[in-house]
C-alpha cells in the first residue's frame, strides 16, 4: 500500500525521534520538515536527507506548497494549538506530541476543531506503546482480572533540559507527568473521580516552576493510585517509566529498572516476566495506528478526545495543589 505523505513540525530535540522513527516506516514517509529555528532546520534538514526545497520556516507555506496526509507535531506545547489548527484546515489528520496543549482550553479547543474539520486528532502516548507497558497490561487483564486495589509509582530524575522546560510553570505536572497519568487509566482501564496534590520546589532546584510532586487519585472502580514524582533528583534514578508496584486481588505486579516482576500471592516467590517483542513500538507504533485508523475509518487509541481525560488529571492535580484541597474530577 502506498506510504502517507507527512509534514513534520518540529524539528528540535524531540523532533529526532520522530525524524528517526519515519525514516523507514513502512506506511510513511516525510516529505517536508518546519521549523522556526532556521539553524536547527537547516542541520536537521542535512542530517535526514531532507531536499532544503522542502524545508520551510513556516508552516502556512509548507501547507501551500506541499500535498500530504499527515502533520507531525513536535513543537513546545504552547504552540501546539495553533499547529494543529492549521492542520486540520488544511485537510491534514494530526499525530502531535503529548501534552496535547498547555492549557485544558487549548486541549478542548483542538478536539473541537479536529471533530470541525472531520481530521482525526491523535496524541502520541508513547508510553503506552512498548513491550513493558503492554506486559503489564496483559498480565493485569489475564492473572488479575483488572482487580487492582492500589498503585504506588515513584518516578526520579534529575535532567538538565534547558529550553522551555525549566522556563515553564510546573514542568514535571504539565510535561512529564502526563505519561504516567495516562499509563494509569491504560493500567487501570478507569478514570479517576478525585484528586489530592501537592507540588513543590526543593531548595536545589534548577527549574522556574516546581519540578516535584505528590499526587493521589482515586479511580471509578475503587482503584487509588500514589505518584510521587520529581525531575530534581540528585541520583540514583529510575527509569523514565519509573518504578511501579501494582497490588491486585490475587497477587503484586512490580516494575524496578524497567523489569517485571509477578507475585501470585505471598505463597509464590516472585518471578522475573520478560515482555515480548512486538514489530513496532514507540512513535513507529503511534503512527501506525494513526494509519489503521485512517484506513479503517475509526478513532485512534489515544485519540484527541479520550486524551482529554488524561490532560483533565494533570490539570485537576494542578487546581488541587494550587488549592491545597481535593478535587472532584468528571
Ligand atoms: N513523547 C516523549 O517521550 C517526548 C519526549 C520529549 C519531548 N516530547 C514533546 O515533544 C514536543 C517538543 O519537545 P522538544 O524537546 O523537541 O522541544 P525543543 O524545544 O527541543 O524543539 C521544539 C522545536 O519546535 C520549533 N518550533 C517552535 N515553534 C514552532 C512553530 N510555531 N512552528 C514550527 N516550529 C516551531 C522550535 O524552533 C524547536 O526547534 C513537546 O511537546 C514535548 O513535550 C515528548
Amino acid at each position: 500500500m502506498e506510504k502517507l505523505k507527512v509534514i513534520q513540525v518540529g524539528t528540535g530535540g524531540f523532533g529526532n525521534a520522530w525524524l528517526n522513527a519515519l525514516k523507514n516506516h513502512p506506511e510513511g514517509k516525510i516529505i517536508a520538515l518546519v521549523d522556526t529555528n532556521p539553524e536547527v532546520l537547516k542541520q536537521q534538514a542535512a542530517a535526514s536527507g531532507i531536499p532544503a526545497e522542502h524545508c520551510y520556516a513556516s508552516l502556512s507555506e509548507a501547507l501551500k506548497k506541499e500535498k500530504a496526509d499527515i502533520l507531525v507535531n513536535v513543537t513546545p506545547p504552547q504552540v501546539h494549538r495553533k499547529v494543529c489548527a492549521e492542520g486540520f484546515r488544511a485537510g491534514l489528520d494530526v499525530i502531535t506530541e503529548k501534552p496535547l496543549a498547555d492549557t485544558m482550553e487549548s486541549a478542548r479547543d483542538i478536539v473541537d476543531q479536529a471533530e470541525k474539520y472531520n481530521k482525526k486528532i491523535m496524541v502520541s502516548q508513547n508510553y503506552r506503546f512498548s513491550p513493558w507497558a503492554w506486559t503489564i497490561k496483559k498480565i493485569l487483564s489475564e492473572k488479575f482480572a483488572d482487580n487492582i486495589g492500589y498503585v504506588t509509582i515513584l518516578f526520579q530524575k534529575g535532567p538538565r533540559f534547558g529550553g522551555f522546560r525549566e522556563e515553564m510553570p510546573y514542568p514535571l505536572l504539565i510535561d512529564m507527568s502526563i505519561h504516567h497519568f495516562d499509563l494509569i487509566r491504560f493500567f487501570t482501564g478507569s478514570d479517576p473521580v478525585e484528586v489530592y496534590a501537592k507540588s513543590y520546589m526543593p531548595g536545589w532546584s534548577w527549574f522556574k516552576g516546581d519540578p516535584s510532586a505528590n499526587v493521589i487519585f482515586t479511580f471509578k472502580n475503587g482503584t487509588v493510585c500514589s505518584y510521587n514524582g520529581s525531575w530534581a533528583a540528585k541520583g540514583i534514578e529510575t527509569p523514565w517509566n519509573g518504578e511501579w508496584r501494582l497490588e491486585c486481588g490475587g497477587g503484586v505486579l512490580l516494575s524496578r529498572d524497567d523489569k517485571i516482576f509477578l507475585s501470585a500471592g505471598a505463597e509464590n516467590p516472585p518471578a522475573e516476566i520478560i515482555p515480548e517483542q512486538y514489530p513496532l513500538a514507540g512513535q513507529q507504533y503511534t503512527f501506525h495506528e494513526m494509519v489503521r485508523a485512517i484506513r479503517e475509518k475509526r478513532q485512534p487509541q489515544t485519540n484527541g478526545a479520550d486524551n482529554l481525560k488524561s490532560l483533565g488529571m494533570v490539570f485537576a492535580a494542578l487546581e488541587s495543589a494550587k488549592t491545597n484541597k481535593p478535587v472532584k474530577i468528571q
